[in-house]
């Protein structure tokens, strides 16, 4: 516990009048409390994204009740509130549709309610995002708690994750596994809790919370069900009532060092292409300027040190009892790649927090002279085909069309694409380059996981795996190819992609960085003076808000109104 001294919060503006106003803020909300509850204490907000239909959030109302204890326990006033919750796997068109609204959504409940502090409770993929986003607009102290990962899928003596089911998927196609076998593994592979148990975004976003600080060490990688994250929730919320006596604003903690930490362990753990838009967005909301290229300039030469997959062979569950987190963060500060004095929530630092973190498994987390992955990181690549840049994950890659010289083959949309892919006569082949146009935040819209397009199953029963494929759509963490991802501009805005044409040749060079469009600038411009670009009107409603003021990908896709931070202060009140 801090050494407290005295302090007027923010929620004495409600509770602290002793006219008609506090009175009724505190009947109307002291309802089944004590009435010394409100004696000045901090008021905590559990922002909350249970539901039913986020089945990876659905035991964070479990969760819940042990940040009260905690809040409690440290003489805090806590308050559970419900905002918008996406569940990944169900929701359409796209959860990423949604996530600047929940943002909204998160921002607008904290500013216009009487809290000092918050604590974010998230884990599927858009959740951890879209609360982070909304809490930093208002820079009140947070931290956030995950759900953490679901247990180890288990099928017939196997270990899967979610990753098996792109595979399973592949291999139904290419006529290896048959339907029956294919239904035999769902019940196998979501066993418990949790979000998706291996690298993908949900646990490579809960990582990068961590990495920033925002969160108490190993938040990220103890499984849902087990009891040690009850714990964790039990001493966040005690410490998150430090937290609001000290006023250590998220701003404190989400420095530009923090950004770069957290960059190189996206790098070491191998993480997902999501985290790009994700931490650019963050970055915007706390006016910290974070670029695509940072994400060359301090990942390019992490290597992924964590064996998990997609990129590897393990999954969360196995990450936690190899030491989780904090050795790795350890092994990156050991070789000058973390800023050690980067301030967590806790009250220290990183290199407090993992200075003496141990390695139980140096499979799963390998030392760094036996990498999973090399050169890990994310590949900001550029050329005339994304002149803002485009991403690719070379640890999810094959390293045989990391440069790669191919045939284009051309699909306008993803219903193009889902129209000819099973089409025999598609005149296409291993050596071909599959590009997916209008799949960006303007044109799908909401830059839907679409990018990284099953293969044709007629080169699949070639024994072909991998193919290069490009897009301006985002891909799932828990998949994997040579994808090049958030071509920027998007086609729905004219960029160049919108201009390839069947036949066209595109020339990819990773390390180079370089995503070429092997056509004139003429007959580019000819083309742009030809293309009719796609009807944005889609009949009002949140959709048209979203088209209208949503920001391309490199730079986090946020909407225009709402980059930056507005602070928590209310200066009107109604009663
Ligand atoms: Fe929720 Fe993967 S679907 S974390």
């Amino acid at each position: 516990m801090s050494d407290r001294k005295p302090r007027a919060f923010r929620s004495s503006a409600w509770f602290g009048k002793r006219d008609k106003d506090g009175f009724i803020h505190r009947s109307w909300n002291g309802r089944g409390l004590p009435r010394d509850v409100f004696d000045g204490r901090p008021v905590i907000g559990i922002c909350n994204t249970w539901s039913e239909l986020t089945p990876c959030n659905a035991h964070l109302r479990q969760i819940a009740e042990h940040v009260k204890r905690g809040i409690w326990e440290a003489g805090g006033l806590p308050f559970e509130f419900p905002v918008m919750s996406t569940g990944e796997t169900s929701i359409r068109p796209t959860a990423m549709l949604y996530r600047n609204l929940v943002s909204m959504d998160v921002e607008e409940s904290i500013r216009a309610n009487p809290l000092d502090g918050v604590v974010l409770l998230c884990g599927c993929d858009k959740t951890t995002p879209s609360l982070v986003m909304g809490a930093a607009s208002c820079d009140l102290p947070a931290i956030v708690v995950s759900g953490g990962p679901m247990l180890n899928g288990k099928y017939f003596g196997a270990e899967i994750g979610i990753s098996h089911l792109w595979k399973f998927s592949e291999e139904v196609n290419a006529g290896n596994m048959t339907e029956q076998a294919f239904m035999d593994a769902e019940p196998c592979l979501s066993r418990s809790a949790g979000s998706c148990g291996v690298m993908g975004t949900a646990s490579t976003m809960a990582i990068v919370i961590d990495a920033l600080g925002l969160s108490l060490p190993h938040n990220a990688e103890i499984p849902a069900v087990d009891s040690r994250r009850y714990a964790l929730a039990h001493e966040a919320g005690r410490r998150i009532v430090d937290l609001t006596y000290d006023d250590v604003a998220m701003s404190t903690i989400l420095t530009r060092q923090a950004f770069e930490n957290a960059i190189r362990v996206n790098g070491a753990v191998g993480g997902s292409t999501n985290a790009v838009i994700h931490l650019l967005a963050i970055a915007g909301r706390v006016g910290i300027p974070l670029s695509l290229d940072d994400w060359d300039r301090f990942g390019r030469d992490v290597p992924t040190i964590v064996d998990l997959m997609p990129s590897g062979r393990f999954m969360m569950e196995d990450f936690y009892y190899a030491g989780g987190l904090p050795p790795v963060l350890r092994a990156l500060a050991e070789r000058g790649l973390l800023h050690k004095d980067a301030l967590t929530v806790n009250g220290r630092t990183q290199w407090e927090n993992c200075r003496e973190a141990p390695t139980f498994n140096p499979e799963v987390i390998r030392p760094f002279d036996r990498p999973v992955v090399e050169h890990g990181g994310i590949a900001v690549l550029r050329g005339n085909l994304a002149p803002s840049g485009a991403v690719l994950k070379p640890s999810a890659a094959s390293p045989h069309l990391l440069r790669h010289r191919g045939r284009a083959v051309v699909f306008e949309n993803i219903e193009h694409y889902k129209a000819r892919i099973m089409d025999p006569a598609l005149d296409v082949d291993g050596d071909c380059v599959l590009v997916l146009k209008n799949s960006g935040p303007k044109g799908y819209p909401g830059m839907a996981e679409v990018g990284n397009m099953g293969l044709p199953p007629k080169i699949l029963q070639q024994g072909v795996t991998d193919m290069v494929r490009i897009s301006d759509a985002r891909m799932s963490g828990t998949a994997y190819g040579t994808v090049v991802l958030h071509v920027t501009p998007e086609a729905a805005v004219g960029g160049p992609l919108a201009l390839v044409r069947d036949g066209d040749i595109i020339a990819l060079d990773v390390e180079a960085r370089r995503l070429h469009l092997e056509v004139s600038d003429e007959e580019l411009a000819r083309r742009l003076e030809e293309w009719i670009a796609p009807a944005t009107t889609v009949g009002g409603g949140y959709r048209q808000l979203y088209i209208n003021h949503v920001g391309q990908a490199d730079t986090g896709a946020d909407f225009d109104f709402l980059v930056g931070c507005r602070g928590h202060a209310i200066d009107r009140e109604a009663h």
